[in-house]
């Protein structure tokens, strides 16, 4: 830090006449951004521009293996995939004390769902509906990571996504353009708090930008074809509300869209987030999309690449060196121009600064904060309530659950021992060490139950299925917990058939010839298919892939210490085949009709999904009363309240989501024949009744015409309260 300050006032002192000296170890402001740029050689400013991952851990093609030499030169200004506190004040001494001008490294990492307590994935979280929890679980990421040292997290992923098959499913909020949007903006408030400068808070980056979700047959990386419309009404919204919850970053996506890739695409960074959204922060590359360009097919090489990227836009490039390779070039060429650079670098600057990093480049390397902070009592306990809330009660026949602890279980599956499995495929520095298995929360409680693995989860081998089956016949019910290893979701992990592998289905088989009513526990990272499993199984909880407190969540839920409140986040297919299948699909020119053939079907299968989105029971049972609304006619200025009193008749307290759904009937762009518009979770104890009020705006009534202007049109809407997308739309109104 002395060297930083010694170097700077020298040679600012040298160039500059007209700034304040006296506040150099304080926050900078613009003009001394400025005369630092002054003092920058082309390289060093493209160093800014550069982002290197560190040996750590990579998560593509690692390309640099000499990062330290280019942190020396000022040629890499900025590095992932580095933590510890006492790792990246190393990595920092080596840029403030060795690097010429002793500007310090920005750290990035990818702070999805927790730093080292890991929380649910962002898909389970999104099933709490529970905003101010979401916005918490990321305050600990980023309290956790910036003890860690870090700066920076590639999070959150706002992506809508509608295919299952689609690994990256499980990073984002699900499929609803409304629940995404306030999520994308809690998990901003979360990650950055009120006060960048605080040394718990860290930059988040909305990604990926844009419309990564809507990947072609849901395989990783494919092709994006949609329409402008849709890009405004369905994948833009996210993004548009992480930006107003004041994001500092954003992350191009792999992907193209109207045939230009998504780092090259001046629609997308020029027109919509520099000039309709005046981002005033950087945008990042994804991890060497812009070197992807030239297998796109977009450009002719790798020089060219870096040309059309930054000219579109980008400032930042991730792990791809070709700004770090060809910018200068370019730049000599006059094709690329300094001026644009300069602004470039000073974006990132200025959020060097905005973190306090001029003040001290160390802040963030605080080893004592490290210690207390991180897996602290309190974060994980935070983490538990969070992975409980998060856990959706697909099936419940005959009251199974909860349990009693009088009752003896047999307790099977391999994923009932698997730590790691828990944690999902991105769980940051989280260790498999921390993890709380179902297993080990059954045998701490001192539950009364037995444990067999019976199973790997993938592969045929069936000799382990005996011994399961064996422990099973003395049990008075069975606790299955079966699904998908941490590894087939996530980045580059789409799959064809979304089902429980194979050989745990056998094994279901087996235990299901006892005539012993079995819960089938789930850890899965997206919606899968289980028609069978729904009709054979006594109960069914969906618990994701939920964190370092998994089996304390679990078994709090199967027990009944807490009464599950999870909705889904995402529609649940029948069947591969319906795929896309979401609630808020349009109703078609033959909408279906079982009686008639020329409507729009499936001959095999249904087009209703198995679980649709919003869905979730309770070992409690709520009635709703029949919704009310203020007013059948309105104005382009009047506001609509509704009211409905839900009531909990069951003999347990417990949460319920109410939400409100709506469907503009005839529209100068067709709408879908629902489109979810607000909710309110409420806790109830057994036998009373809260009245639960809406107000709907007409900004609410508002979609993007065929001029993408959001408007209003006059006519008819329907509205319905309920526990779910499948809710009756039957109050009526008006809009003159
Ligand atoms: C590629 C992923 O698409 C992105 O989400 C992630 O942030 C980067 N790799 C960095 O790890």
């Amino acid at each position: 830090m002395k060297k930083l300050n010694v170097i700077y006032l020298t040679l600012v002192l040298s160039l500059t006449s007209n700034l304040n000296f006296s506040c150099l170890a304080q926050s900078w402001n613009d003009e001394k951004i400025d005369s630092l740029i002054n003092l920058m050689t082309i390289e060093e400013k493209i160093g800014q521009l550069t982002l290197f991952t560190s040996d750590w851990a990579t998560t593509g093609p690692t390309i640099r293996e000499n990062y330290l030499d280019d942190i020396r030169s000022g040629k890499a200004g900025n590095i992932f995939n580095a933590h510890t506190a006492a790792y990246n004040e190393k990595l920092q001494r080596v840029a403030v004390e060795e690097s010429r001008l002793g500007i310090p490294l920005l750290f990035g990492y990818d702070v999805i769902h927790g730093y080292k307590t890991i929380f649910p994935i962002p898909l389970a979280e999104a099933a709490s509906w529970d905003l101010n929890l979401i916005e918490k679980s990321a305050r600990i990421a980023a309290e956790e990571a910036t003890a860690g040292g870090l700066h920076w997290t590639f999070a959150p992923m706002v992506d809508i996504a509608r295919d299952p098959r689609w690994g990256r499913v499980a990073e984002g909020s699900g499929e609803d353009v409304y629940l995404g949007s306030l999520i994308a903006g809690a998990r901003v408030r979360g990650f950055q708090g009120k006060d960048l400068s605080s040394p718990n808070t860290l930059l988040a980056c909305a990604k990926h930008f844009a419309a990564y979700g809507a990947a072609q047959g849901g395989r990783d990386y494919n092709t994006v074809d949609i329409s402008r419309h849709a890009l405004w009404e369905t994948y833009l919204p996210p993004f548009k509300s992480a930006l107003d919850a004041g994001v500092a970053t954003f992350m191009t996506s792999f992907n193209e869209l109207d045939g230009v890739p998504a780092s090259a695409n001046t629609y997308l960074l020029k027109e919509i987030l520099r000039g309709d959204w005046n981002f005033q922060g950087f945008v990042v590359s994804d991890y060497t999309s812009i070197n992807e360009m030239v297998a796109h097919g977009f450009a002719e090489n790798e020089r060219s690449a870096a040309m059309y990227a930054f000219n579109a836009g980008l400032d930042m490039d991730m792990q791809g060196a070709v700004y770090y390779n060809y910018l200068k070039e370019l730049v000599d060429q006059g094709r690329v121009s300094v001026n644009d650079i300069d602004t470039s670098v000073k974006r990132i600057l200025k959020l060097k600064n905005a973190l306090g990093l001029f003040d001290d480049p160390y802040r963030y390397s605080d080893i004592e904060r490290e210690k207390s902070v991180i897996l602290s009592e309190e974060n994980r306990t935070a983490a538990r309530e969070i992975a409980r809330q998060s856990v959706v009660l697909l099936e419940n026949k005959n009251n199974t659950l909860p349990l009693s602890k009088t009752e003896k279980i047999a307790l099977i599956g391999s994923l009932a021992d698997s730590p790691i499995d828990m944690l999902g495929s991105w769980h940051g520095s989280g260790q498999s060490t921390d993890v709380i298995s179902t297993l080990k929360a059954f045998t701490d409680q001192k539950m009364n139950f037995e444990y067999a693995k019976g199973s790997d989860m993938e592969g045929s081998d069936t000799s382990l299925f005996r011994e399961a089956v064996d422990k099973a016949k003395n049990a008075d019910k069975i606790v299955l917990v079966a699904g998908e290893h941490f590894n087939m979701s996530g980045e580059a992990a789409s799959r064809a058939h979304i089902r429980i592998p194979d050989i745990q289905i056998q094994l279901l088989k087996r235990l299901l010839a006892l005539h012993k009513p079995i819960i089938l526990v789930l850890i899965n990272g997206r919606p899968l298919c289980l028609e069978w499993e729904s009709e054979n199984m006594a109960a069914i909880l969906e618990a994701w892939q939920p964190g370092t407190m998994a089996g304390l969540a679990i078994t709090d839920v199967l027990y009944g210490e807490y009464n599950p409140s999870g909705k889904l986040p995402i529609t649940f297919p029948v069947d591969e085949g319906q795929i896309p299948v979401y609630y808020n699909m349009k109703n078609t020119g033959r909408p279906m009709d079982p009686d008639q053939k020329y409507t729009s079907k499936y001959l095999d299968i249904p087009n209703a999904p198995l679980y649709p989105f919003g869905y979730g029971l309770s070992y409690t049972s709520f009635q709703f009363s029949q919704p009310s609304v203020d007013k059948t006619e309105i104005n382009n200025n009047d506001s609509l309240h509704f009211s409905i009193t839900v009531s909990n008749t069951g003999s347990v307290a417990g949460h319920e989501v109410v939400q409100l759904y709506m469907r503009d009937l005839v529209g100068s762009i067709t709408r879908p024949v629902k489109e979810l518009k607000s909710f309110k979770k409420i806790y109830l104890e057994p036998g009373n009744s809260q009245k639960v009020s809406f107000t709907i705006t007409p900004d609410d009534l508002k979609f993007y015409n065929s001029d993408l202007v959001k408007i209003a049109e006059p006519g008819e809407f329907l509205f319905g309260i309920g526990n779910s997308s499948d809710v009756e739309l039957n109050l009526k109104v008006t809009l003159k």
